[in-house]
C-alpha cells in the first residue's frame, strides 16, 4: 500500500501535517465563500420591508441602549410551537436594515419581532413604566424615565447617515427631512404626509399621549411597528432560490 506509506510522512511530520491542513481547510474554504461574492444580494427581497423612519430608529436606539435584548429576542424560528405563538416566522429581510441585529438567543420575555398592533400604546407604556402593574409576576424592570426624557432631534440627521454608512439606503432627502419627520411622525396634527410618502406604513400619533417628544414616544413607535411591514395575506416565499 504506497499511498498509504505515503500518508504515513504527514502523520508523523508536525509541519508538513499542519502545511496540508492548512491546504485542504483553505481550498474547503474558498469553496463556500467565493460564490458569495458573486451574489449580488444573498437576501430575498420582500415587499413592504423598508428603513426605519427617524422616530422608529431612535426608538431602536433607545431599545440597544437599555439592553431589551438581554431579554427579548426578535426571531420567530419555523417551528411549529413558536409560529402559533408569535405569528409568521422570520425573514431574512426583516432584519435587513438592523444594524445591529437583533435576533437575540435568550428569552426571559417573550419574543418581540412581531409584537407590532398587538397591545395598544397605552398598554405599552403602563407596561413600560412598571410592568407588575399589568403583568403582576413579570420580572421585567421599570422604565418610567423614558417618560420623562425629552429627546430632540439634534442628531438624528448623524444617527441616519451613520446607519447609511453601514448599508442602509437614506436617501439625501430622507437625510434632509429627518428632523422634520421625527417630529411629525409623533404629531397628528401635523403635515405627515411627506413622512408617509418615505416611510409607507409609518404610524403617526402621540405614542405617550403627553405633550412633547419622550424617549417614551420613541420606543413604543418602533415597538408597535415590529413585523408589521410584511403583508403575509398576500406574501409568498420565492422559490427558485
Ligand atoms: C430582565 C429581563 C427583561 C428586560 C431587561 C426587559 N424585559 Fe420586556 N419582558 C420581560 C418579561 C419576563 C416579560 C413577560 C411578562 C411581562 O409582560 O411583563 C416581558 C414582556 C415584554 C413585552 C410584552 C410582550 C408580549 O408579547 O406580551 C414587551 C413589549 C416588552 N417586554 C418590552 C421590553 C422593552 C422595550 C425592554 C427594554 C426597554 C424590555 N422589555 C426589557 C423581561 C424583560
Amino acid at each position: 500500500m504506497a499511498i498509504l506509506d505515503k500518508h504515513k510522512v504527514l502523520e508523523t511530520n508536525v509541519t508538513l501535517l499542519f502545511i496540508f491542513s492548512f491546504i485542504v481547510v483553505t481550498i474547503g474554504g474558498l469553496v463556500q465563500i467565493v460564490p458569495l461574492f458573486y451574489l449580488e444580494n444573498t437576501i430575498e427581497e420582500v415587499e413592504g420591508v423598508r428603513p426605519y423612519s427617524p422616530l422608529e430608529l431612535t426608538g431602536r436606539e433607545i431599545y440597544v441602549r437599555e439592553g431589551c435584548y438581554v431579554c427579548h429576542s426578535q426571531m420567530i424560528r419555523p417551528m411549529r410551537d413558536e409560529v402559533e405563538r408569535y405569528g409568521h416566522y422570520s425573514l431574512a429581510a426583516e432584519s435587513m436594515y438592523d444594524h445591529p441585529f437583533q435576533w437575540g438567543s435568550k428569552r426571559t420575555g417573550p419574543d418581540l419581532a412581531r409584537v407590532g398592533g398587538r397591545y395598544s400604546d397605552e398598554w405599552h407604556v403602563e407596561h413600560l413604566k412598571d410592568p407588575q402593574s399589568v403583568v403582576p409576576e413579570s420580572v421585567m424592570p421599570k422604565y418610567a424615565f423614558l417618560e420623562r426624557t425629552p429627546i430632540h432631534s439634534n442628531h438624528i440627521e448623524d444617527l441616519l447617515r451613520s446607519h447609511r454608512a453601514v448599508g442602509v439606503p437614506y436617501s439625501d432627502e430622507m437625510i434632509e427631512n429627518a428632523s422634520a419627520d421625527f417630529r411629525a411622525q409623533a404629531d397628528p396634527d401635523s403635515d405627515y404626509d411627506a413622512v408617509l410618502e418615505r416611510y409607507p406604513g409609518a404610524q403617526v400619533r402621540n405614542f405617550d399621549m403627553q405633550p412633547g417628544i419622550s424617549e417614551m414616544d420613541a420606543l413604543v413607535a418602533y415597538l408597535q411597528m415590529l413585523g408589521t411591514l410584511v403583508d403575509f395575506s398576500t406574501f409568498t416565499p420565492d422559490e427558485s432560490r
